[in-house]
């Protein structure tokens, strides 16, 4: 349901401009109080540390959101919970599954120039020290006219402004976590020579969009299938929608090419019904065909608390 967003705690910047570049960390957490502490310490430095580094290219839009996973919650922070946190569900099987992979902090860093990325990454890094291992990270840039690896434009059809907010910020429906969000990761690499290998008539049945001018398909001709069928989200009448902000990433030299997924929405819920869709298919075995060129190698799910909870956590 909308929600009056002025008395609603800051949330961190979930809804941020479209940037040129970004920096996904993973970590886990080490053993431990004093790491634990480490870290519940670090949660108040953040802020200041992102006002430092962005200052000095104040139009870089710099900004970071940090999360947090299920267990390194009950950890870090213990009761209250928020409500729908919960480990990384998997879906599908064999070959075509949406894994879950360790992963306790998530730190999405964005700037329209990787050096600002860079820097923040480094102090944030840094500051927690040997209280985290970093277990995955990567380097994303903006691909073109915000183009995916694959192709097509990414990103069209987001929800904006207020009706950004009101589909990923937390409101009366957990009063605790008010101003709060969750944020769903998944690293995706791809078989290009595959891909490449379909027309591009057979790329935008599966997309479900045209590739040149980003025209969603007519539905006589867009297939079930489609990738933009499959996450079309639709609850008593009104699209459920989730707020991305995937970038392509990749070393052409060793032929990787790959998304990094990200997604996030006010509950898990519309993002898990969209993998399942997607792994499993609606109706199950009606799957997503990207995924025949796409695989998913990392997943992960964080709640990411407000600003203000982010600094009072300091303090648990
Ligand atoms: C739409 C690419 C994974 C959710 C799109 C579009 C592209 C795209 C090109 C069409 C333009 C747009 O509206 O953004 C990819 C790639 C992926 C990927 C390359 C990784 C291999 C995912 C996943 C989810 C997802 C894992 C959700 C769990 C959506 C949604 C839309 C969309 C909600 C908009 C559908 C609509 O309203 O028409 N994606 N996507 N995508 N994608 Fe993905």
């Amino acid at each position: 349901m909308p929600q009056d967003t002025k008395d609603v705690p800051e949330p961190q910047a979930i809804c941020s401009p479209i940037t040129r570049s970004v920096i996904y960390i993973v970590a886990t957490l080490a053993a431990g109080e004093a790491h634990a502490a480490k870290v519940r310490a670090w949660c108040e430095d953040v802020a200041a540390l992102v006002r430092s580094v962005g200052k000095r290219v104040p139009s870089g839009n710099l900004s970071c959101v940090c999360g947090f996973s299920a267990s390194a919650w009950d950890t870090l922070f213990g009761a209250p919970r928020p409500a729908q946190l919960h480990a990384f569900r998997e879906f599908g099987e064999g070959e075509r599954r949406a894994v879950a992979t360790p992963g306790d902090l998530l730190l999405h860093i964005r700037a329209d120039q990787m050096d600002l990325c860079f820097e923040l990454a480094t102090q944030l890094v840094g500051r927690l020290g040997d209280a985290v291992t970093v277990v995955d990270e990567v380097q994303g840039f903006r691909y073109f006219d915000l183009r995916s690896m694959v192709g097509f434009v990414d990103g069209t059809e987001n929800p904006t402004g207020r009706e950004a907010v009101d589909f990923t910020v937390i409101g009366d429906e957990d009063p605790a976590f008010v101003g709060g969000s969750y944020v769903l990761v998944q690293k995706y690499l791809h078989d290009m020579s595959g891909w490449n290998a379909l027309s591009v008539e057979e790329q935008e049945r599966i997309i479900g969009r045209t590739k040149l001018s980003d025209i969603e398909l007519d539905e006589a001709v867009k297939p079930t299938s489609s990738h933009s069928a499959l996450t079309t989200l639709e609850e008593n009448g009104r699209e459920i929608k989730i707020l991305r902000d995937n970038m392509p990433f990749g070393r052409p030299g060793m032929g990787e090419f790959g998304t990094y997924f990200i997604g996030y929405a006010r509950s898990p819920a519309p993002i898990e019904q969209m993998l399942e869709n997607m792994f499993v298919g609606r109706p199950p075995g009606n799957y997503d065909r990207l995924l025949d060129y796409s695989r998913a190698v990392t997943g992960g799910l964080f709640f990411v608390p407000s600003a203000s909870l982010l600094e009072q956590l300091a303090e648990r």
